[in-house]
């Protein structure tokens, strides 16, 4: 699926212009990281994919579809095709890890034998099999967003937009978070890393588009977090 903004704003009232302008293409299984400043619109961009905000002016345009004209089926659809991970894990506390990935296949009706199937090997891959039936709160903050990232992608999604997945991680549990959601682009996911991690940025080189005040002010074919000279 392809991602397209056509010069989009999102002012938000008064007078806050979180985006301003944005052109950006994002191909069909690419990986792009959304970097800049606190502030500068990278969850604003994010949530404006998934149609939690519609633009204020512009297009934003996802597979063939226009965000601001889905019918209620296209978003159904879309939201099930997009899986999003968010800074604050958002595990529901009162479920096991198990039954946090096996819920949102549940939700859009996978029928049991898959689920147990899909989510058994998610578990597997994210390497959280031993942990399966321990709540949240019994699990390392690395542990829980590996979680978040297996409910995720436990319907397969097209795009996965992660918001600061690295964030209060150490390196070496970030790196691993990191090769985690490169295998899933490997695998032909289209993944989006809003992100503040310089360190990740610069060890694994990819797309770099770079936001100040809400605007585009760099995209760069494996960039780094910031330009030489602008420390
Ligand atoms: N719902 C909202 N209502 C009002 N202002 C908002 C809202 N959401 C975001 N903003 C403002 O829009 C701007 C961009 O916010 P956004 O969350 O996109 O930044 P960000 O780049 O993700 O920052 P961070 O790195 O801190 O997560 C900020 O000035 C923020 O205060
Ligand atoms: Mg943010």
């Amino acid at each position: 699926m392809e991602i397209r903004f056509a010069g989009v704003t999102k002012q938000f009232p008064p007078d806050i212009v979180a985006i301003q302008d944005i052109f950006l293409t994002i191909s069909k299984g690419e990986f792009v990281y959304l970097v800049g400043p606190t502030g500068s619109g990278k969850t604003t961009i994010l949530r404006t994919v998934t149609r939690e905000l519609l633009p204020t002016k512009g297009q934003v345009t996802v597979g063939d579809v226009n965000i601001r004209k889905m019918s209620s089926y296209d978003l159904a659809y879309l939201r099930r095709d997009i899986g999003v991970v968010f800074q604050d894990f958002r595990l529901l506390p009162s479920l096991t890890v198990y039954e946090n990935i096996a819920f949102v296949q549940e939700d859009i009706g996978v029928p049991p034998a898959d689920v147990k199937k899909r989510t058994n090997d998610v578990l597997d891959r994210l390497g959280l099999w031993r942990r399966r039936f321990l709540y949240p709160e019994q699990i390392s903050g690395g542990e829980q967003q590996r979680a978040a990232i297996g409910r995720a992608i436990a319907n397969s999604p097209s795009v996965l937009l992660a918001d600061e997945p690295t964030g209060n991680l150490d390196i070496h549990t970030a790196e691993e978070i990191m090769q985690l959601l490169l295998s899933i682009n490997a695998s032909g996911t289209t993944v989006v890393v809003a992100t503040h991690n310089q360190h990740i940025v610069d060890a694994y080189k990819q797309r770099v588009v770079e936001l100040r005040k809400g605007r585009i002010v760099r995209d760069e074919k494996k960039g780094r977090y910031e330009v030489d000279g602008d420390l």
